[in-house]
């Protein structure tokens, strides 16, 4: 696992953006074979859209073959709601660039089978012939997508109650009123993660330092799902200062050497 520690939210957001184009150029993706984008959602990647964004519009980097999958939506809550992943992703992202409708694909936490649409999502993710970049936050409890603590390691995209944490976390979008917080989410599972080519995690700011020790530092466990990462042949935390308090000083400084030596953070930070 590849850690890099940027300076700050803004430094970890850019990085990523580029990073990201890169990702992309680098495939010269076409309508034949496009690059296969996994998306997340949440405060920490509102950044990393942003650039991304500014990136197309200055016709850096297109979206026009990329084709994305989103990891996770709420159970019940109208797509139109201003707090589901459908509108966060359209207002924040898709509607900004220039990506083709139907090469979005969210999952409906409205279907009447609920399990037969997380089957039909992970069957589209392998007609799509997988996703070549997982991109991913992480929750204050460490989960990835909706892996609440507990999930089985090698899951599936199914359905996920969500736990008291992220409620209380996730109140924040619901006028503070966790009543609002829908209690159930679709997710894809930490299997269907680990299968993407390559995972990239944003892990910024000081309720995030717990989260980032348990996923870089302990063991695997399934009550901090993101640990699992450690597992994945390519897979990249990016944080910012903010997130390493918990870390111990040789982790941290073992990673600042890496990245000082080998140049990681100028080198894509500086990119565009
Ligand atoms: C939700 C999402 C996760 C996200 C997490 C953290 O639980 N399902 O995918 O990583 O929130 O969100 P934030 O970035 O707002 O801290």
């Amino acid at each position: 696992m590849r850690v890099i520690i940027a300076k700050d939210y803004d430094e970890m957001s850019v990085w990523a953006a580029n990073y990201v184009a890169k990702r992309i150029l680098d495939f010269n993706p076409t309508a034949e074979h496009p690059f296969v984008l996994g998306c997340p959602t949440g405060s920490s990647p509102l950044g990393l859209y942003q650039h991304l964004v500014k990136l197309c519009q200055e016709g850096k980097v297109s979206f026009r073959n990329v084709v994305t999958f989103n990891m996770d939506e709420y159970v019940g809550l109208d797509v139109n709601h201003p707090e589901s992943y459908h509108s966060f992703m359209w207002n924040n992202f898709f509607n900004h660039i220039d990506i083709r409708k139907e090469n979005v694909h969210i999952l409906d936490g409205n279907a009447p089978d609920l399990l037969a649409e997380c089957a039909r999502y992970e069957e589209m993710i392998a007609q799509a012939g997988g996703v070549d970049l997982f991109m991913g936050g992480v929750g204050p409890d460490g989960h990835i997508a909706f892996n609440e603590p507990g999930s089985s390691l090698t899951s599936r995209t199914r359905i996920k109650t969500l736990t008291t944490n992220t409620i209380q976390a996730n109140c924040r979008f619901f006028d503070n009123d966790e009543s609002q917080v829908p209690k159930q989410a679709l997710t894809v599972g930490v299997g269907t993660v680990m299968d993407a080519r390559e995972v990239l995690i944003l892990c910024n700011g000081p309720k995030k330092a717990r989260a980032l020790h348990h996923m870089i530092e302990n063991g695997i466990n399934h009550m901090w799902t993101s640990s699992m990462l450690q597992m994945h042949q390519h897979a990249t935390v990016v944080c910012d200062e903010e997130a390493t308090v918990e870390l111990k000083i040789s982790t941290y400084q073992y990673f600042k050497d890496k990245q000082q030596i080998e140049g990681t953070v100028q080198r894509f930070r500086d990119l565009f």
